[in-house]
């Protein structure tokens, strides 16, 4: 069975539909890619899978539990579902080391001795332990976006979500980007991410889901994509004709 099943999910913001009947099947182990035109309703469609954006109506199952019950404890949710955004997200006024072992002392209780350890051997796997006492400005964007998911993945979640965990970067900390989320996958961590960066695409999936104004209208290799009868998703994926 999926991890997590999105079924008929519908989205409107007054009035106006941002998300029309998506269906979805995350399984254990995933890397499934999002891509998408801006304003296509990608970063709401993630956003609803741990209710930071309440669904208009539809469903999500994650491990045969019901997220849009009313009575799901939300924080528990959200550390299940960790994640990643394009901005880092980090508290400027917090070290890395307090960054990462925060969440691990608000949502998981931990006492101040056993957050730092966790978070210590979550830097480490980050190759960030040198830096652990740094504030966020005097770290590089490459940097940062691995104290983002050193901390996301510090909470033990089952699913990582990330959006456009590489936009905010050059190419070659894209790239660094890249290799560890292909290093977390053959770690067995499942990951739902949305990108504009095609080269990120190719390197960590084997297929991509094109969202279009709120519907999935394909769900392909990206070689078959750009070479897609339909027009538009064909000059999306344009860049890629050559291959
Ligand atoms: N909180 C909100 N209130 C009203 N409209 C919103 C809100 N969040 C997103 N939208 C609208 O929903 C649409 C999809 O936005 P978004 O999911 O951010 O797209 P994407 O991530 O694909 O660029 C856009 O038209 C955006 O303006
Ligand atoms: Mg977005």
């Amino acid at each position: 069975m999926a991890l997590i099943q999105v079924r008929d999910l519908v989205k409107e913001f007054n009035g106006q539909t941002v998300l029309s009947n998506i269906n979805l099947d995350l399984r254990e182990g995933d890397v499934r890619v999002l891509m998408g035109a801006s304003g296509s309703g990608k970063s709401t469609l993630l956003r609803c899978l741990n209710r930071l954006v309440e669904p208009t109506s539809g469903s999500i199952i994650f491990r045969g539990n019901e997220v849009l019950d009313p009575k799901v404890d939300v924080r528990e949710l959200r550390k299940q579902i960790g994640f990643v955004f394009q901005q880092f997200a980090l508290y400027s006024h917090l070290t890395v080391l307090d960054n990462v072992s925060l969440g691990l002392r608000k949502l998981h209780k931990m006492g101040k001795a056993e957050a730092k350890e966790r978070a210590l051997l979550e830097l480490s796997h980050f190759d960030m332990t040198a830096h652990q006492s740094k504030y966020p400005s005097q770290l590089s964007g490459g940097q940062k976006q691995r104290v983002a998911i050193a901390r996301a993945l510090a909470m033990d979640p089952a699913v990582l979500v990330l959006d456009e965990p590489t936009s905010a970067l050059d190419p070659v900390m894209s790239r660094d980007v890249a290799d560890l989320i292909n290093r977390l996958h053959g770690e067995g961590i499942t990951m739902i991410c949305v990108t504009h960066d095609l080269n990120l695409a190719r390197n960590i999936a084997d297929t991509v889901m094109f969202l279009d104004r709120g519907v999935i209208r394909a769900d392909d290799r990206i070689d078959v994509l750009s070479k897609h009868a339909d027009p538009e998703i064909k000059a999306f994926f344009g860049a890629e004709g050559s291959l």
